[in-house]
């Protein structure tokens, strides 16, 4: 199967030194790359800044902002039979990014003006046909609402919940303890390796395949 992953941050710049990001390493959605190639699948990943090794057999994409990544997802779209969306989206950009460095001058006091970021599994639902789609959430409360809701207004067949402030779990760490959700059930994993949730999502994802 052709499989469509993202992975990492997205860097939304504020001029030319400074950018809004998140703490995602990339290492889940690099995991799932690995995993997915070493199956036999064709992988193609779409990856934010990260400071790790290309996986082996996958073609990688490299972005920087949520709208490149949006066009990547797009372009690579036709050709996959499903997506899994493990990149950290960021989900604000600023209104104005200057065209120099911002000068801190003499201010005590400095306001940003931030607007959404395109939300991309939102925007190619319309295009999903027979895809699986996958998705992600990080959560710090209500984790099984959050995922819940994301799972249904984001067209998702699987999604993958954590709670990041979980010891273990989440940004930065090797390991995850994750609850896989469809329509109908809910599975809780105990914690496990990036690489060993990566197989557990794709053994749902092959078991659920529709093409
Ligand atoms: N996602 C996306 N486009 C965005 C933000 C997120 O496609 N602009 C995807 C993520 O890759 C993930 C899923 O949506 O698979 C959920 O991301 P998450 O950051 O948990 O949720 P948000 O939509 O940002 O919602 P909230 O801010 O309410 O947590």
């Amino acid at each position: 199967m052709n499989i469509l992953i993202t992975a990492g941050p997205t860097r939304e710049p504020l001029d030319p030194v400074r950018f809004l990001s998140n703490r995602s390493s990339g290492r889940m959605g690099y995991a799932l790359a690995a995993a997915a190639a070493e199956r036999g699948h064709d992988v193609t990943l779409i990856s934010g800044p990260v400071a790790l090794p290309p996986p082996k057999d996958v073609q990688v994409v490299r972005v920087v902002t949520a709208a490149d990544m949006l066009a990547a997802v797009k372009l690579q779209l036709k050709k996959c039979g499903a997506l899994i969306m493990a990149a950290a989206v960021a989900d604000w950009r600023p209104v104005h990014v200057g065209k120099r460095k911002l000068k801190k001058g003499r201010q005590q006091r400095m306001t940003l003006e931030l607007k959404p970021t395109p939300d991309i599994l939102t925007s190619i639902g319309r295009f999903k046909g027979q895809r699986i789609f996958v998705g992600f959430a990080a959560e710090t409360h209500n984790l099984r609402n959050e995922a819940k809701r994301k799972l249904r207004e984001k067209h998702l067949d699987l999604i993958v919940a954590n709670d990041v402030t979980a010891p273990g779990a989440g940004f930065e760490v090797e390991t995850n303890r994750v609850t896989i959700f469809d329509a109908h059930s809910e599975e809780q994993l105990p914690l496990l390796t990036k690489r060993e949730v990566a197989e557990r999502i794709l053994d749902r994802l092959e078991a659920g395949r529709k093409t």
